[in-house]
């Protein structure tokens, strides 16, 4: 039977943390419990420093506990993207810092004998479509001539595709995050370092050389750093970043075929809808993940929502026959405007404040990458690669239709405060649906559960104010501006926002 999770969180059952019930000292407060924030906390506990991570919901819940899991430098065609847009040398570095957070990855298991299901994979970019081929060879060459992985054009690939070329990665790499993320939260808790769970951010202010971070509008941590690790940032000045970045969402299917099937490596296609295919350990045995169909937050309608599962399911079927599906689920990624992750200071005037943002889909390696950023930052050790993350680089930010989109959007949100209730407007809205309903000038997000009971928000993002969508397939108000989520009851439940919508109440 299937289930709406993440296989990853099923596979394994990551230990449990209390929530912060005192006011603590720590020399490092790590906010975001992703592979990221746990990554750095374990390279800063080992060597000392005493690191405070929180997570407003449990470790790995989110983006890194519903990943694909693919270890690699493979980023889709993207070598070609940086040599023009950012020189050779940056292509360089970008490429090596990946490879070198694989072999990073490979050290730590090895080092603390961790049993993740790890295995070695090539990792390919594949194409159905004869327009495409060009762009393929062209990327490959350079590639080759960057030098620094094994790489190879090819005409096959071990999937039973019609594929019309494909680039080849050698020596990649796939394995369980959880299994993976445990050893490391072990490692963190033997060092001294302490880890809460349903403890949310709320706010900071910084005295002297000193930050306080409130949490769950009761207690505090002081700390000298702070580091923000949450899949977006939510602190929005005056880093700006959500004029910088957006967020998509992709879905993935959890098969076990009934025919027998062999696929040797981790693949990815080139075109549009993406589709994404690779195996996974399940009691041992190999199952395959597929999965793609990415969409901006908040802009698909619920049509198209409903049919992404059963287009990466006909896929399936396409390629390995009969199956049973074991889980599905979706998650949200973030990416910077000119595609390159946001790692290192938050601005030119927040001394000693880091995050790690915008890694496009490809967090397995950037999370080790930005961890060893991050702690060289805090331990005053030039590291290579900063420069080309460096997340207080000026770039473009988004166009002017969507700023006063927001501005306008959050203008209107006020004009909702004194909404009075009414049963006529709740008869437009059926059961197990959500919409927004006009009570003369106001709009109200209104969800009906499948029993009739209402829950009904005021719908405009507590973030900067944007209109929200329903989603219809995860039962969630989304935004489509920088993608915040909500649940149908209005509780946050991804950033960038971190404040759950208003609530009105039917009589
Ligand atoms: Fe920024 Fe909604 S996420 S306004």
């Amino acid at each position: 039977m299937e289930n709406n999770n993440s296989f990853w969180l099923n596979s394994f059952k990551l230990p449990n943390f209390n929530k912060l019930d005192k006011n603590i000292n720590a020399d490092v407060c790590i906010v975001g419990g992703g592979l990221t924030g746990i990554t750095t906390a374990y390279y800063l506990s080992k060597k000392g420093y005493k690191v405070c991570l929180i997570e407003k919901d449990n470790l790995m819940s989110k983006t890194s506990g519903h990943t694909t899991a693919k270890i690699t430098s493979q980023h889709g065609i993207f070598y070609k993207y940086l040599l023009d847009s950012k020189g050779k040398e940056f292509a360089e570095k970008y490429l090596s810092a990946n490879e070198e957070a694989i072999k990073n990855i490979m050290d730590i298991i090895n080092i603390e004998n961790i049993d993740c299901d790890f295995e070695k994979k090539n990792a390919y970019i594949f194409t159905e479509k004869t327009t495409e081929v060009q762009k393929l060879k062209e990327e490959a060459h350079i590639v080759k001539k960057l030098g620094i992985v094994d790489c190879n054009y090819i005409n096959k690939i071990n999937l039973n595709l019609n594929i019309e070329g494909a680039i080849e990665f050698k020596n990649q790499a796939q394995f369980n995050p959880i299994k993976y993320a445990n050893a490391l939260i072990q490692s963190i808790i033997q060092n001294g370092s302490e880890i809460f769970e349903n403890t949310r951010f709320d706010d900071y202010e910084k005295n002297n050389d000193e930050f306080k971070i409130f949490t769950n509008k009761k207690y505090s941590i002081n700390s000298k750093y702070l580091v923000l690790t949450t899949r977006y940032p939510i602190i929005n000045f005056p880093g700006y970043y959500f004029l910088k970045m957006y967020q998509e969402i992709s879905y993935v299917l959890a098969i076990k075929p009934k025919n027998k099937f062999t696929i040797d490596g981790m693949y990815i296609n080139s075109e549009l809808p993406t589709l994404s295919i690779k195996t996974a350990k399940y009691n041992d045995e190999d199952i395959i993940l597929i999965g793609g169909y990415t969409n901006k937050t908040g802009t698909e309608d619920d049509i198209n929502l409903r049919y992404k599962y059963e287009n990466l399911r006909k896929k399936a079927l396409e390629i390995f026959g009969d199956f049973d599906i074991l889980y599905k689920w979706n998650t949200e990624d973030c990416i910077s405007l000119d595609k390159i992750p946001y790692i290192g200071e938050f601005s030119n005037f927040t001394e000693n404040l880091f995050l790690a943002t915008g890694f496009k889909k490809w967090g397995m390696t950037t999370s080790n990458i930005a961890a060893n950023i991050i702690t060289d930052k805090i331990i005053n050790k030039q590291n290579n690669y900063e420069e080309i993350f460096k997340a207080t680089r000026l770039e473009p930010i988004k166009n002017r239709e969507e700023l006063n989109n927001m501005i306008k959007q959050s203008i209107k949100s006020l004009v909702v405060d004194k909404f009075k209730n009414s049963k006529d407007i709740l008869n437009d809205v059926k059961n197990d649906e959500g919409k927004i309903v006009m009570f003369g000038d106001v709009k109200v997000g209104i969800y009906k559960d499948p029993d009739g009971n209402v829950y009904a928000i005021k719908p405009f993002c507590t973030h900067l104010g944007c209109e929200l969508s329903w989603n219809e397939l995860n039962k969630t108000w989304d935004c489509p501006c920088h993608g915040s989520r909500f649940e149908y009851t209005g509780k946050s439940i991804d950033s960038p926002s971190i404040k759950d919508l208003e609530n009105y109440n039917f009589e």
